[in-house]
Formats: C-alpha cells, structure tokens, sequence
C-alpha cells in the first residue's frame, strides 16, 4: 500500500517560495506585531541568501561568529550591541525612533559605558577626578522649542579619560565616577561644568566584532566626544554626544554616530581651559 499525501492543501519547502513556505507555518492567533515583524524577516533574511547564494562554509561561519559574540557578552561586555552598534542598526534604530522638528537636538548611540547613578555636583564642578588631560569648560543652555529655558532639566554627562578609557573599563586604576556627573538646571536653563577635553578612542576591538572590522578594513575608532543625556518632566529625552570639531574621526566613526548638528566648536577659554559651547533644545512629549 502507499502512503499518499493531501499535496493540495499543504505546499512542500521549495528554493523559489522558501520565505512563503515558512511564513505559512505562523498561527492565525499570533500577535499581528510578531507576524509582522517575523515575516518580514524572514523575507529578507531568504532574499539575502538567494541573493549572495550563501554557501554551506558561509552559513558555518556566520554560525560560529554569532556563537562567539553571544560567549564574548556578559554583564559588562555585550558584544551583540557592538555588532548592531557597528552595523550601523543602532543609529538606524535611533533616528526611526526619535525624529524631531528641525532645531530640536538630535539623538545619537548611548554607547555602553554609561552608569547610572553618578554624583551629582553644582554648576561648575570638575567631573575629571583622575587629574589628566587638558582642562575644558563644557557650557550652554536648555531650552523648548520655543527659545524657552528649562529649569529641573538633568544633564548626565559621561566620558573617557585622557588616555581614552572610560572608569569602568579600567577599575582600580581610574577612580570611580571618573569623568561622569549629574548637573540640573536652574530657572535661566544655563549649565556649566570642567572636564577634560575629550579624546578619540577605539570601541572594544578584542572580540568577534573587532575580528570582523579587521577583515573589512575597517578601523574601530570614535572620534572625541562628551556624551550627554538630557531629561525633564514633559520633554522627550535626549541621549546624544557633542563631538570635537577637528577631529580626524568625524567622518569615519566606527558606530556612525556622528551628525553635523552635533559637532560643538571648541576654542580655548579665557584662562588654560579649552571652551565647548553646546546648547539643548527638547521638544515637549505628546500623549
Ligand atoms: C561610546 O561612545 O561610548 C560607544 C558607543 C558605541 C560603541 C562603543 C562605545
Ligand atoms: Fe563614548
């Protein structure tokens, strides 16, 4: 006797509809997002294999790539946002998600190296507690829309040291909190605080995801920057950095972070200190 099969109702995998033949297997009853989002990848992720003719040893060795970045992450190392990091997704990510009126400060990575909890200082403090690098005066205002100061806005500001390696990356040889704090703003919106004058640095190239910058040619450097995350009651957050005119990264930043509305001159100060003026305009939340 042979086994017959009902070929009417149920379509075999075949290379010419691989992506429908999967995306039939979801359930009706799914989240209509998870359909989505599922079907679409596996749309793509199909067309991309056809389209590269993807070979057993390519596969393996994605295989084994994605294998050695999920080793590499723990809590304090997460490789796989370094690969969406580098990949360009995490700034693609972020501009989906934070379109803003012209004017408005524009978002760019957080980056791994923030912490939160930092000491919060008044307006002017130093934040380099290491004692190296050159002295820069980082000052502006926060203000809406409409030219408006915002009082009780939080500014929480982090960056590398002198010789390119934030606290955390180096504990027990930086003190803790190095180059990081906590400011608010007071009813004229204005904010003023000495750090060092940033410097470039390469993003950690130790791992999987530096192996593959190498084999692209690609070098892991980002160029000089003071990151900031800006909050207030009422107003959309921003995670952005100012970046150092001049720098020789700026157009090639190893995570595509950099906007020209973001580069803030830096000139030198009345007395030693460098000068980095950067205002904050927020745009108010919608319900
Ligand atoms: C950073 O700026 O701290 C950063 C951002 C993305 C990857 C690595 C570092
Ligand atoms: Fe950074």
């Amino acid at each position: 006797m042979t086994e017959t099969y009902e070929t009417e109702t149920y379509e075999f995998f075949s290379e010419a509809r691989s992506e429908a033949v999967v995306n039939a297997r979801m359930g009706a009853d799914i989240s209509p997002r998870l359909a989505q989002v599922m079907a679409s990848l596996v749309n793509h992720l199909h067309a991309f294999a056809k389209d590269v003719e993807l070979t057993p040893a390519e596969w393996g060795l994605a295989v084994d790539f994605l294998t050695r970045t999920g080793q590499m992450s723990d809590g304090n190392r997460q490789e796989f946002i370094l690969l969406s990091d580098v990949l360009g997704l995490s700034m693609l990510v972020d501009a989906i998600n934070h379109r803003r009126p012209s004017g408005a400060t524009e978002n760019t990575v957080l980056g791994p190296f923030h912490v939160a909890g930092a000491p919060h200082y008044p307006m002017g403090s130093n934040i380099s507690l290491d004692g190296k690098g050159e002295t820069c005066l980082f000052i502006g205002q926060v203000r809406d829309t409409d030219g408006s100061p915002i009082a009780g806005a939080q500014i929480d500001v982090w960056c590398d040291n002198a010789d390119g390696f934030y606290d955390v990356q180096q504990p027990g040889i930086q003190p803790q909190w190095n180059n990081r704090g906590i400011f608010v703003t007071g009813p004229d919106g204005h904010y003023d605080f000495r750090g060092i004058r940033p410097v470039a640095y390469p993003i950690p190239d130790d791992g999987p995801v530096g192996q593959m910058l190498a084999a692209l040619q690609r070098h892991p450097n980002r160029p000089a920057h003071m990151h900031f995350l800006v909050s207030a009651p009422g107003f959309e957050t921003i995670v952005t950095h100012t970046f150092v005119a001049g720098d020789q990264w700026l157009s090639s930043d190893a995570v595509f972070g950099v906007k020209t509305s973001l580069i803030a001159s830096i000139e030198t100060g009345t007395d030693t200190a460098w000068r980095s003026q950067f205002d904050f305009v927020m745009t108010r939340k919608t319900a």
